[in-house]
């Protein structure tokens, strides 16, 4: 009796060891409420028909090695299965196949589950070994940036690494996509973006998400490259035509992270340099020649400073202000004419009425042009010859064609004939 006990339980463990389970794959990171497959085969021999197949996890208090049976996730008799799990499992059912698809995942289901089969036999139980081991991924997902230095910021040059992660676990299989201040990355499809060596152009603010999925993309991070003023220009407003008696703000413009502490203006004039102020602004009230020369500025932070190009200030006289100038002088001009001939035909009218009250002889009326006065001196050239020589000695050649605001001529040309007459 003994022996055939012994017999028995080594024919009993005989058939135990023809039990086989294999998992594929072993490990899972899968997103919350997204639905996963634990691949499953398996293999028995047996005396008995009735067996019973299982899905279980141990509980976490539990061994996670399965030695501890924990809640059944799946079972062959629907009753058996454990509240959390009705109604979210699909088992496969063929022979030899013992995978199971967990639906709507969440992070409650983190953990091992094991395929067991189980006869009437107490001996014939058999855990398939190693398990499963399931982790979720919880949206959202995050933008973590690494360097491989030990700086507190990051600098031009700098190798980083922008990783887009979940909590717990990431799953990797699926493509990603990467923005950068909103705006599409097209060649960074991996959950990692490596840059080998930062530059200012990187700065920025950066998310990612999965590719075609609806899934929400990570908040946005600031990727912080740190880098010394550059660009700096200067704008000058309203604009860079200026008029004298204008007024004008020069800016000095510049990219610099952080932003820029110190500005210093400085102006060339004569191949002298001198400083001329230290905001960021510099205004010129009322513009004159005196402003004129060439400009730059210097733009400052930590990680120093940089030079702006230098601009030419030039101050133009209005044409508007050009021109009334000349108008006045046209004015002043055509005025002392004026008074000029007002001059002459005062002392012509004081000379005829002289004439009139003395000799009685028939002269040149005031209303008469001055140019008949220097015709009636070519009629004397006929008559008295010893007057022509004097008259003709002091008139210009051209002056009986000349119009009578030329007044100067005509005016010695009187005197002429005046002395003529005496
Ligand atoms: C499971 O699904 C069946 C039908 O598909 C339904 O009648 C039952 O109420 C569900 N049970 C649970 C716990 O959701
Ligand atoms: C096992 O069953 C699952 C679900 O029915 C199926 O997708 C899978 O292809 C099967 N595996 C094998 C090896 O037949
Ligand atoms: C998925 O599970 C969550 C709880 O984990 C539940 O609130 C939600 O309604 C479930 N979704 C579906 C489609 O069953
Ligand atoms: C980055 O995002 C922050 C906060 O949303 C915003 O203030 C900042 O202007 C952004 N920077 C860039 C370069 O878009
Ligand atoms: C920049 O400005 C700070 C504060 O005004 C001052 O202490 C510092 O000396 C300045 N640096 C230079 C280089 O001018
Ligand atoms: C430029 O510097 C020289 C020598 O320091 C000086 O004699 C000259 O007056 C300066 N010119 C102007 C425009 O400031
Ligand atoms: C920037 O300006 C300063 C002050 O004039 C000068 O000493 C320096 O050489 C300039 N730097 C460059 C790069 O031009």
């Amino acid at each position: 009796m003994f022996y055939i006990s012994i017999l028995l339980q080594l024919l009993e463990s005989a058939a135990a060891a023809s039990f086989s389970v294999s998992y594929q794959p072993r490990s899972i990171c899968a997103f919350e409420r997204s639905s996963v497959d634990f691949s499953c085969r398996f293999d028995y021999s047996s005396y008995h028909r009735d067996i019973t197949t299982k899905w279980f996890k141990p509980e976490a208090h539990q061994k996670q090695d399965g030695t501890q049976v924990g809640i059944s996730v799946y079972h062959s008799k629907a009753a058996e299965i454990h509240q959390l799990y009705k109604n979210r499992t699909t088992y496969a059912k063929q022979d030899n196949n013992c995978s199971l698809r967990l639906h709507n995942v969440s992070k409650s289901d983190i953990g091992k589950y094991f395929f067991r089969i189980e006869t009437n036999s107490y001996y014939e139980k058999y855990t398939g070994p190693g398990g499963i081991h399931l982790n979720v991924a919880v949206l959202p997902f995050r933008v973590t940036v690494k360097t491989q230095t030990a700086n507190e910021h990051i600098y031009e040059g700098d190798s980083v690494t922008l990783t887009c992660s979940t909590e717990n676990c990431t799953p990797k299989q699926q493509p990603f996509v990467w923005f950068k201040n909103q705006r599409l990355i097209p060649e960074a499809t991996d959950n990692v973006l490596p840059i080998d060596s930062v530059s200012h152009s990187d700065f920025g603010n950066y998310s990612c998400a999965l590719k075609n999925s609806g899934t929400t993309s990570a908040d946005e991070i600031l990727l912080d490259v740190r880098y010394r003023p550059k660009n700096v220009e200067i704008v000058v407003l309203p604009s860079a035509k200026i008029q004298e008696e204008s007024s004008l703000t020069l800016i000095c413009m510049s990219n610099a992270n952080p932003a820029v502490t110190n500005y210093t203006w400085f102006l060339i004039r004569e191949a002298n340099v001198s400083y001329i102020g230290s905001d960021r602004e510099f205004s010129i009230r009322s513009a004159s020649q005196s402003d004129e020369g060439q400009y730059f500025c210097i733009a400052e932070n930590n990680m120093g400073s940089s030079n702006s190009t230098v601009i030419a200030l030039k101050v133009e006289v209005p044409r508007s202000r050009n021109f009334s100038l000349i108008a006045v002088a046209v004015l002043l001009f055509l005025m002392a004419v004026l008074l000029v001939v007002f001059g002459v035909i005062i002392r012509r009218k004081q000379f005829t009425s002289k004439k009139q009250s003395t000799e009685q002889t028939p002269a040149v009326t005031v209303t008469e042009e001055i140019y008949e006065n220097l015709r009636k001196s070519s009629e004397f050239e006929e008559n008295h010859t010893t007057c022509v020589t004097y008259a003709d000695l002091r008139l210009p050649p051209s002056t009986s064609d000349r119009p009578r605001s030329n007044s100067q001529e005509d005016n010695i040309v009187i005197y002429s004939l005046l002395s003529c007459e005496d």
